[in-house]
């Protein structure tokens, strides 16, 4: 294991209860991650992930997102947006389908209280963004703070086998449409909602008389399993970006023991 400074600086953004930043401090804590938590940051003041970890002494902040809403913010001061969003405008495909006011609305609405989280996490220098339940929307603003020519620097855990039901729901919409078989996925972040290079992915099975509550608690296990792997992985500089010729990404992990790992994980998955 990685002592101080050699430790992956992460921040994490979360929204709710948390589960899943717990996991990642235990696994710290066990000496089973090379990182260090240098920021957690919730949008909503009532996260209980906020209270785990302040109970582990980890820094914590709010940026309360509905400030800058049309009910408390009817009117935009264009002089605080950042001089390029106009290309933020261009890039994003987190918006689709809308009029295009209504589109600069949204986003600029956004980059207002991105820019907060941005001014919190940049003088500690994270070199991982992980979300963990962030139910926030990313604009190409924020991402490009964080991704590189050739490293992405934002992490996601959704709770779906993606492409499969992006969006807010992952575990409700799996289960509602009849799958027989759910998943997870560790993603990095991309200028679309979910749409980012896969890095791994875990499945588990949905029994004829499960309920979403059993489904859902299967899927966590291995979210907090998986997404902490992730994480090490790219500690341990494991997760090589390829370009491909259409100019897509797709990520190789190099830990040789990777279809060991996803074989034991989903062993325990399909065991009744
Ligand atoms: C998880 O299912 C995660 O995949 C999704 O939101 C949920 C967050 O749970 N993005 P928690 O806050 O980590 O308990």
């Amino acid at each position: 294991m990685k002592t101080g400074s050699n430790r992956l600086k992460l921040a994490i953004l979360i929204s709710g209860g948390g589960t899943n930043l717990q996991a990642i401090i235990d696994r710290i804590d066990a000496g089973k991650l090379d990182a260090e938590i240098a920021l957690v940051v919730s949008n909503n003041q009532d996260a209980y992930g906020l209270v785990r970890a302040q109970k582990h002494g980890i820094s914590t902040a709010v940026v309360d997102y509905r400030k800058y809403g049309k009910k408390l913010l009817p009117e935009i001061d264009k002089s605080r947006l950042p001089s390029q969003f106009a290309e933020v405008i261009e890039r994003q495909r987190i918006f689709q389908g809308l009029p295009a006011e209504e589109i600069w609305d949204r986003l600029a609405r956004l980059v207002l209280a991105e820019q907060e989280v941005i001014e919190l996490l940049d003088p500690l220098t994270p070199e991982l963004i992980c979300l963990a339940g962030f139910m926030r929307l990313i604009s190409p603003y924020f991402i490009e703070q964080y991704n590189k020519e050739d490293r992405y620097g934002i992490m996601n855990i959704h709770p779906a086998l993606l492409p499969a039901f992006p969006g807010s729901d992952g575990y409700g919409d799996t289960f509602a449409y009849g799958c027989r078989f759910g998943g997870i996925t560790v993603h990095f972040v991309d200028e679309g909602e979910d749409t980012g290079p896969i890095i791994a992915q875990a499945t588990y099975p949905i029994w004829p008389d499960d309920i979403l509550d059993q489904v859902k608690k299967r899927g966590l296990k291995l979210e907090y399993a998986l997404y902490s792997k992730c994480i090490q992985w790219m500690a341990q500089g494991d997760l090589l970006v390829e370009k491909s010729k259409d100019g897509r990404s797709s990520v190789r992990i190099q830990d040789p023991k990777y279809p060991q790992f996803i074989e034991e994980l989903t062993k325990q998955a399909f065991t009744r």
